[in-house]
């Protein structure tokens, strides 16, 4: 069930009013349900039962720390791709020892400082990558713990932006690479082998995907013990989908034992690192209708939120429910296309969406609780939202909306 439902006519938060939460904290913001976050989190926790596992949140997808914290507290770990999001987990109270660092881009002050934080693992996608890290151990008289990132070449059949997992994408070793690849790692002095993983694609709808890459992953796994190289875990990387318009993904829990059914009795740490099916429909972006503009062609209802905070209709063609905070049931439906005030044709949220609308009422976009904030910018000198955390009755400002003068506040003139 949802954390975002109707009252009396008006849509909450849990137990808070949205009309409240704009009163006092204006818009655009973004509101988050702590209880979703939650209870998301405790599903796939629940569905592994006594396996061992561990959950490493994708902190790209919601990157607040109130967000990071209530994770940290129920014992999850992070899925980490910057220097930033390792402090943004320190700083939100989160265990080093559970996080997995990923990305193709790894700097070298960015693995040391890894390394002097003795995270869990660095999910190596590259063979530049490996000697790199092999030399920045070495210099620091360590071993740093390592795990391919294998591309396991299957379709995710998602979006072309966000599939991962082909042999054509940018990431991790190819499949066919992968055997030599650890075995030189095997050799290398400053690098210990702790596991293999792979990511193949974000907001994936079906179980097929992820099991053909996990068999792929345990037929490598059985050919790397005959050279006597062993893993203690496998990461299955993110990509679980949620609804955003009728999509019908598998839920946490037949997700988990999809995993599990095909792991078997292994003695391996499973990793999943999930972060749209955790936060993505926690979240409301929060805005008010400026202007209704009637054209002879088309209607538009401009508001107070724009591309710069939320990106994902204009760059993915992506749908988000769009609902009146306050029923306006005496106010007649028309077609609007719902749009900011950025000069871009491509500044909008949505389209021919039908709507009982007036000017100043208050519209919440769903399911923006991943990949909202964390890609918004400063586009078109537009201060970010603020970000608010409902907890039950208690509502916590968990980021203040940015001021005018921070637009410019790090700029010098000549
Ligand atoms: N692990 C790795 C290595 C990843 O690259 C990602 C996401 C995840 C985990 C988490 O995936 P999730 O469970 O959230 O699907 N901006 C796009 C999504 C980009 C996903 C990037 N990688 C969007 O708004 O749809």
């Amino acid at each position: 069930m949802s954390d975002f439902i109707y009252k009396d006519g008006q849509l909450f938060a849990e137990d808070v009013s949205l009309l409240e939460i704009a009163e006092q904290y204006n818009t655009p913001c973004y509101v988050y349900s702590n209880n979703t976050i939650q209870s998301r989190y405790l599903e796939f926790d629940s569905a592994f039962a006594s396996r061992q596992h561990l959950l490493c949140y994708a902190v790209k997808a919601n990157s607040n720390i109130s967000i990071l914290n209530t994770l940290a507290r129920l014992g999850s770990g992070f899925d980490i791709v910057s220097i930033g999001e390792l402090l943004r987990v320190l700083e939100a109270g989160g265990d080093p020892m559970k996080v997995v660092f990923s990305g193709v881009g790894k700097r070298e002050d960015e693995m040391k400082f890894a390394l002097e934080q003795n995270i869990k693992c660095f999910n190596v996608e590259s063979e530049s990558e490996l000697l790199k890290l092999n030399r920045v151990a070495e210099n620091m008289g360590m071993a740093a713990p390592v795990s391919l990132r294998v591309n396991p070449d299957v379709d995710a059949k998602t979006h072309p932006y966000i599939a991962t997992g082909l042999k054509e994408n940018k990431f991790g070793i190819a499949f066919e690479s992968a055997k030599v690849i650890y075995e030189q790692a095997a050799n290398m002095s400053n690098i210990s082998l702790t596991g293999i993983g792979c990511h193949i694609g974000s907001q994936i709808s079906s179980l097929t995907p992820f099991q053909d890459a996990l068999h792929r992953l345990l037929d490598l796994i059985d050919e790397l013990k005959q050279l006597g190289i062993e893993f203690q875990h496998v990461d299955i990387g993110g990509g679980l989908g949620i609804t955003y318009q009728n999509e019908i993904p598998p839920t946490p829990t037949e997700y988990v034992n999809a995993v599990t059914s095909i792991i078997q009795k292994r003695d391996l740490e499973v990793i999943i690192e999930p972060g749209r099916s955790i936060v993505g429909n926690a979240g409301i972006l929060l805005t008010k209708v400026e202007y209704l503009n009637i054209t002879p062609f088309r209607n538009f209802a401009v508001i107070d939120a724009a591309m710069n905070d939320l990106i994902r209709p204009s760059l993915y063609n992506s749908w988000h429910e769009i609902k009146c905070v306050k029923q306006n049931s005496n106010i007649k439906e028309s077609i609007y296309d719902v749009v900011g005030p950025i000069c871009e044709t491509g500044d909008f949220i949505g389209k021919n969406r039908s709507l009982s609308l007036s000017e100043g009422d208050l519209l919440a976009i769903f399911s923006a609780g991943a990949y909202g904030f964390s890609m918004s910018s400063n586009y078109n000198s537009r201060p970010r939202a603020a970000e608010i955390l409902v907890d039950g009755v208690k509502v916590h400002e968990a980021r203040k909306r940015e001021k005018l003068e921070d637009l410019f506040g790090g700029e010098l003139l000549p």
